[in-house]
Parts: structure tokens; C-alpha cells; sequence
């Protein structure tokens, strides 16, 4: 089964990032805080792009503590963990066009990294990336229409207890209206042991909370997210 000891420094793309969140053109001018975001490109491509001038994207991670050369360093060690990991367990994964062999997944992702990288300095320079880590936030409240949390929450659930779920996820809807999180799945493919009681308690609390399937599946069965509104 897919293992990891500790959360790793692993990044997706724009496009990967549209696809599990499903966010729409019309989300994109909106204020989006990319939560645990750690070398993802979302944030730098997005601000790349003409549509997205008002500087309305802000990236979070625990992990913008550090420089340049020291995140390239952990990438790095990533990358060899991730591989050799998916390699052992391939059958967990969903192989195709998109993705077709562990070869085409290190290219898919150390191109998105390199793309964060690249924008690592202007993103600090420019507030897009804030060292924060979860379960509180340097935001005020509504701070953001949008928070997206991918790969992250529920992703370690074996790491991080049901109680840290329930207030992270609080966190997250305090700083946004409208919060997704992706997958549902933890590591080793299987649904999330803490889903139930992060929904049961958002339920009570009042919150809309819905599960979606979306356009995006590597991790078998990992195509649904989280939306969460009030
Ligand atoms: C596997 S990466 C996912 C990166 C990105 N969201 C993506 O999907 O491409 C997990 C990230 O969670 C970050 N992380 C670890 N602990 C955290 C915390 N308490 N709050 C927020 N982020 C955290 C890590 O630093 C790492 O960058």
C-alpha cells in the first residue's frame, strides 16, 4: 500500500487544480486562497494570466519558511519517495493519456514545481505566498470568496487526527465562503477515515456541505471533493 511517514513537498498544476476543484471561469476573478499549496503552480500560473490582475491569489503553506534552494533540495527528496512509492504500488493509480506511466508523472510534476519555483521570489515579494500553516490562519475572517485545499487534509488522515480535521477545516470556512477540499481519499487509496465526522459536524454547525465528482482521478476512486458554503 502507498505509505508516507510525513506530509511531502509535492505539486500539481493549473490545470490539475481547475479539474479537482472544479472551479469555473467566473471563480477565477474571485479572491482564492490555495491552502496548503506548498509547490503546487496553481498560483503562479494563475497570476500569469491576464484574467487574474488584481493579485487575488494567495498560496499558504508551513513550507514558504524556507528558501528557494532549501524547497528545491525537498523536492527533490520528494520526487525519488513519490516515484519509487507509486512505482511499488501502481495499481492504486489511475494510468492514461493524461498520466500514462511513472516516467510522464515525475515530468507532469517536477514542470509544475519548477513553474512554482520560478515564481517563488516575485510570489513572496508580492504577499502571493504566506508561511502559515493550518489550523489557524493569518487571514481575517471572509478574507476570501474561495479556499482550495488539495492533497492535503484527508490525504493524511493516519498523520493528523479527526479533531485537527474539524478545526482545520473551520478554519478554512472562516476565512472563506465557499471551501473545497480534494480528495476524500487518504493514502493508499482508501476513503478517508475522518470524512464522516468532518461533514456530520459542518452539518450541525449550519454549513451547506455537498460531495462532488469531479473531472480528476489519479488516485483510484479519487475524483470527489468537498464543497462546503454558507
Ligand atoms: C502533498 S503537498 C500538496 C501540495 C498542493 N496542494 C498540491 O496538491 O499540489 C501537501 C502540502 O501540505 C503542506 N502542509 C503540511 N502541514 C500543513 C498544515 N498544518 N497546514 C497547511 N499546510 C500544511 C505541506 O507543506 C505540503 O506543501
Amino acid at each position: 500500500m502507498f505509505t508516507l511517514d510525513q506530509v511531502v513537498l509535492w505539486g500539481r498544476s493549473f490545470d490539475e487544480y481547475r479539474r479537482m476543484f472544479a472551479i469555473s471561469e467566473a471563480d477565477l476573478s474571485r479572491r482564492i486562497l490555495g491552502c496548503a499549496d506548498g509547490p503546487a503552480s496553481f498560483n503562479a500560473e494563475l497570476s500569469a494570466r491576464g484574467g487574474n490582475r488584481t493579485g487575488n491569489v494567495v498560496s499558504c503553506d508551513p513550507m514558504y519558511r524556507f528558501s528557494k534552494a532549501e524547497l528545491r533540495g525537498r523536492i527533490g527528496d520528494s520526487l525519488r519517495l513519490v516515484l519509487e512509492q507509486t512505482r511499488r504500488n501502481a495499481a492504486e493509480f489511475v494510468w492514461n493519456a493524461d498520466i500514462p506511466d511513472i516516467d510522464a508523472l515525475g515530468r507532469l510534476r517536477m514542470a509544475a514545481m519548477e513553474r512554482f519555483l520560478d515564481d517563488y521570489a516575485l510570489g513572496r515579494e508580492e504577499r502571493r505566498y504566506i508561511n502559515a500553516e493550518l489550523p489557524s490562519l493569518p487571514f481575517g475572517d471572509d478574507a476570501f470568496d474561495l479556499a482550495v485545499c488539495s492533497h492535503f487534509l484527508f490525504l493524511y488522515s493516519a498523520q493528523f487526527p479527526a479533531d485537527f480535521h474539524v478545526a482545520a477545516v473551520a478554519e478554512l470556512c472562516r476565512v472563506a465562503r465557499d471551501v473545497r477540499i480534494f480528495p476524500l481519499l487518504e493514502l493508499g487509496s482508501i476513503r478517508s477515515r475522518h470524512v464522516d465526522a468532518v461533514v456530520e459536524g459542518l452539518r450541525e454547525g449550519g454549513f451547506r456541505v455537498g460531495i462532488e465528482t469531479v473531472d480528476y482521478e489519479f488516485q483510484r476512486g479519487g475524483n470527489q471533493m468537498l464543497r462546503i458554503e454558507r
